[in-house]
Formats: structure tokens, sequence, C-alpha cells
């Protein structure tokens, strides 16, 4: 068989192929997207991205189009000549070609310039935004491999503390105060802000604002190992009165189981190790290195939201979490098979 080098315009067309699924992959969901903005600090940062392409795109173009010029223009036979150069350029040639060096040397400088001023002003924007009235915090930990979500507050009763899911009224500015346990995380949630890494024993901060309802991805956006790309969390922005009915109904402990296989699923969750690591408000299991799964049933997902919260998904990770989630730290505990069925009616029903 014999290989043929791809000729220019077969180069050309893959390369658009290319360049068409990436642009339709990006236009798949807007739920994670930064030229999609929800807030006023992603509509600068949105901003700056248009000025940014627009520019370095004529650039691209300019510098395309005078490389074709180049390479198309008539040749003048110059292996004919002599390897010593004879040839001296007149004294007007050489005032030409120090005049259009300078002039694009110039123009480099003063492009490179605009970029680094309009870059510094949309810091110096999205930095201003942070001084609103009424402001709400929220903390963030990352973890391999999820998120706590805790809502602080002076009054211990009104403390939340949920996991891979956090909830913000809309028009209100909410300062993320980040931190880790382990490894270097970075919160991203592109539709609301840019990136914030999370840092062991260090507080940073990241203002967010959504100027309209909606749900949007959030995504791990620092290498922290195996299974960093499945550390996925939304912000659901909803009008403050959703807000505050979400927030009440957090609040309150964990329902009482109401019927009999019910009441047989909490037996199972709290008789095996799931206690060590998991709290339940409302019953004995306090342990705090996992998820608190108080409400569990109310969340979009499971696993960081690597899944549906769905009963099938949820047994499929609680009978071999390394198989959905390899190098994760949930242990895989020793469940009989008639065990399993309540034990998932009743975390679903922890809505
Ligand atoms: Cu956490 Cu990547």
């Amino acid at each position: 068989m014999k290989w043929r080098l791809p000729s220019p315009l077969a180069n050309s067309a893959s390369i658009a192929l290319l360049l068409g699924a990436l642009l339709l992959t990006s236009c798949a969901g807007h739920q994670q997207s930064v030229v999609d903005p929800a807030g006023p600090q992603a509509g600068q940062i949105n901003t700056l991205w248009w000025f940014f392409f627009a520019l370095l795109s004529a650039i691209f173009v300019i510098v395309m189009v005078l490389t074709a010029l180049t390479l198309t223009r008539r040749h003048r036979g110059i292996e004919q000549e002599p390897l010593e150069q004879t040839h001296v350029p007149s004294a007007a040639t050489e005032a030409t070609l120090t005049r259009v060096v300078t002039a694009a040397t110039i123009a480099s400088v003063v492009i490179l310039f605009v970029l680094l001023v309009s870059s510094i002003v949309t810091g110096k924007n999205v930095s201003e935004l942070q001084d609103r009235k009424n402001p709400m915090v929220v903390e963030v930990t990352g973890l391999q491999w999820w998120w706590q979500i805790r809502y602080p507050n002076s009054d211990p009763r009104q403390v939340l503390v949920t996991a891979n899911e956090i909830h913000i009224p809309v028009g209100r500015p909410v300062m993320i105060r980040g931190t880790s346990h382990d490894v270097i995380h970075s919160f991203w949630v592109p539709n609301l802000h840019g990136k914030r890494d999370l840092i062991p024993s260090r507080i940073t901060t990241e203002w967010i604002e959504a100027d309209r309802p909606g749900v949007y991805r959030g995504q791990c956006a620092e290498f922290c190992g195996l299974q960093h790309a499945h550390m996925v969390l939304w912000v659901v922005a909803e009008t403050p009165a959703q807000f505050k009915a979400w927030f009440d109904a957090q609040l309150k402990p964990s329902i009482t189981p109401s019927t009999p296989v019910l009441e047989h699923g909490q037996e199972v969750f709290l008789s095996h190790a799931c206690v060590f690591c998991h709290s339940i408000r409302g019953t004995p299991a306090s342990g705090k290195n996992a998820p608190d799964l108080t409400h569990f049933g109310s969340r979009r997902g499971i696993a960081s939201n690597t899944l549906p919260n769905t009963a099938g998904n949820l047994g499929g990770w609680i009978v071999n979490p390394q198989n959905i989630k390899p190098g994760n730290h949930m242990a895989t505990i020793a469940l009989n098979p008639p065990d399993l069925q309540p034990l998932l009616q009743y975390l679903e029903s922890l809505k």
C-alpha cells in the first residue's frame, strides 16, 4: 500500500471540519460557557475575550494574506544567482526597508500595549464589583474529589453544610471563600466568573453574582489527581424567594422514615461504615469526611455530579464506587442483596 502525503486541500478540509466540530461543541450547551455570561464579572471577561478574539483574528488574517502574497509572488530565479552576494541594495530600497521594519515594530508594541491595558482595566473593573451592599458568603472547600459547601452564620442554627451544589439568589453579590483540605483545586464557574485556586491552609476569595436565574455548571480547573475531571459542581441561581425556600428546607433535619422499607433502609445506613464518613442530620450519622447527606435526594447528581441522581446510578455507585470513579476515597461496603433496595429508597427519600 502506498502512502500519500495529504494535499493542502485535504488538510484545510480537515482543519475546517475540526474547527466546525469545536464550534458546535462550544454551542452545544450554555450551562458551562465563558461566552454566555450570567453575571457582571463574567460579562466583563466576555467583553475582553471578544476584543482579544477580534483583534488577534484580524492580525492572523493579515499575516496569512501577506504570507500567501509572498509565496505566490512571481519567481525571480534566485537559484541562478551566485552564492556570494554581488547585488548591493540601493539607498532608496534600504530606506524603504528601514521604514517598514520600524513601522512593524511600533505596531507590535502598540498592539501588545493595548492588550495589556485592556486586560488590566478588565481586572480592575471585575475587582471593583465586590464593593456591593448586602453580600452573602459561601465557603467552598475542595476535596479529592468533591466540593463541600458551607453557608456560615453567626447563629449556629443558621449554618448550612451541603455538597456539590451551590444555591444563590439572583442579583445578590456572593463571596466565595475557598480553601482545600488536600491538594490545590480550582473553583471555576465560567458563566459567572474566572478561575480561583483553592489552596490548602489558605483562603482565597472570589465574588460572583448572577443576573438571571439558571443552573450553571462549574468544574475543577486545576489538575488534582485521578478524578479531577469528575469534580463537577452546580450553581443554581434562583429568585430570592425560591432561594429562601430552598435554604429553609435544607436547614431542617432529615425526614423520619415513614414506611417499613424506609425504616429498614435507614437501619442499613446506620449499621454500616457509611456513618464514619457521612452525616445525616437528625440521625446518629455524623461523619465529616464525605458529603453531608441530610438532603441528598434533593441534589442533582451523585459522586460530585459524575452521574445524575437516580436510584439506579446510586446503586451502581454504592455497590462499586471504584468502577465509576477509580481512586476515589468512598469505601466499598459489603451489603446483603436484600438490603440494597431499601437503602437506595431511603437515601433518595432524603429530599
Ligand atoms: Cu479538584 Cu481538579
